[in-house]
Formats: C-alpha cells, structure tokens, sequence
C-alpha cells in the first residue's frame, strides 16, 4: 500500500467510509477493511477502478450483490449494494477478518470437519433457493472474528431465478454446462472455466 493510493482512495470515499487496512487483493481489485460510518461497523469494501469494460465491471458487482442478496444464512458472507466512489466502485461486505481455510491446511480433521459442515449447510440453503456458487475453494471460505465460516464470493454464482441465469443458458450451454462466461470478469480471464 503506498500513502497515495491511500489518500486518493479515502478522499473519494469521503466521509462515508474511513479506509483503515488493505486485507488483500483478488481477481477484480483490492479489498480493504473499512469503518462504515452510515452503518456503523466495520465492512471490508472490494474496491474496483476499471480503465476499460467500466459497465461490466458494475455489472458484475451487481450480479454479485444480487446473488448474495437472495441468500440469508449465517455461513454466508453478507453483501451490501454497490456503490460508486468518483472513478472507483466499490462493493460493501461484511467483514470476515479471521482469514480463510487456507491457513487450515495440514491440520487435523477435528479441525477441520467441523468447518466443512457449516460450509455444507451453507451450500445445501443455497442449492434448495436455486443458487448454485460454482467458485467454491479454500480462498472463498472465510472466518469471522469468532472463527464461525463464512461462504464468500458469489461473482461467479448462478440462480436459477435470476435473468442473468436465463441468458447464460442461451449464450454458453450448448454443450449442458452452465457457464459463467460473459459477465463474470473473474470466471472469463481463467483458463480453468473455458
Ligand atoms: N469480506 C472479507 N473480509 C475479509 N477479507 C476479505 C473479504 N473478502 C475478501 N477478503 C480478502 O481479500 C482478498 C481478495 O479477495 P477476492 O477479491 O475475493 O479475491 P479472489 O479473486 O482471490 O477470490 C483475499 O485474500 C480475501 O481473503
Ligand atoms: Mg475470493
């Protein structure tokens, strides 16, 4: 993190969020643990500056949110609307600042099954309201303060209710696979979902 992008990002999210650590860096821009003075807590704010494709960047923190949005279970990372912040954009999270299952490995299975239960129920609440995540590993499983699981990520989710879904069916299922092809920045530019 250097001071300017610091400065430069706190001044465009102006009084509403004040930036207190970068957590780290994914696919689509960074994520910073942040005060929310609106809400008053702490969220972690993925914060995306697009120089190009700017309507599929928003579209794709849309879809996110939207996603999230259809689902209310308490192993699964809540997501707050988008916001725009001058030239960046900006999704609102909670904050889930115990790390992710990453940091688990090598460990026993006393430890580590229970993680995979609450991750399991979290997945079996999703499948019966029609979401299915399809970006699920280590990385997108995070801790709250308390080490509870948290399912993170729906970028790359699909529901079956949503009309993105549809267009999905008609655009990229020729072959029975569901992809995540057109509006997931993420899921386009890995080789791993052609
Ligand atoms: N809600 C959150 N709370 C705390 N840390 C987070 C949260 N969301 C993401 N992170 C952290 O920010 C980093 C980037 O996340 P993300 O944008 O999801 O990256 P990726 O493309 O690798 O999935 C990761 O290291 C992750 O642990
Ligand atoms: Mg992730």
């Amino acid at each position: 993190m250097t001071e300017a992008v610091d400065t430069e990002l706190s001044q465009k999210l102006d009084a509403r969020y004040t930036l207190m650590e970068k957590l780290g860096a994914g696919g689509q821009g960074e994520v910073w643990r942040a005060h929310d003075e609106t809400r008053g807590f702490d969220v972690a704010l993925k914060v995306l500056t697009p120089k190009t494709r700017e309507q599929e960047a928003w579209s794709a923190l849309e879809h996110e949110y939207s996603i999230a949005s259809l689902l209310d279970h308490p192993s699964i990372l809540k997501v707050f609307p988008p916001e725009r912040a001058g030239d960046s954009m900006i999704l609102p999270m909670e904050l889930a600042p115990g790390g992710d299952l990453r940091k688990l490995r090598g460990a026993g299975f006393l430890e580590i099954i229970p993680v995979l239960l609450e991750v399991s129920q979290a997945l079996e609440y999703a499948h019966e309201r029609g979401v299915v995540h399809r970006d699920l590993k280590p990385g997108n499983i995070l801790f709250d303060a308390r080490g509870r699981a948290k399912l993170a990520d729906s970028r790359c989710s699909t529901s079956q209710s949503a009309r993105w879904w549809q267009n999905q069916r008609h655009a990229g299922a020729a072959n029975g696979q569901p992809r995540c092809a057109r509006k997931c920045l993420h899921c386009r530019s890995s080789s791993l979902r052609a």
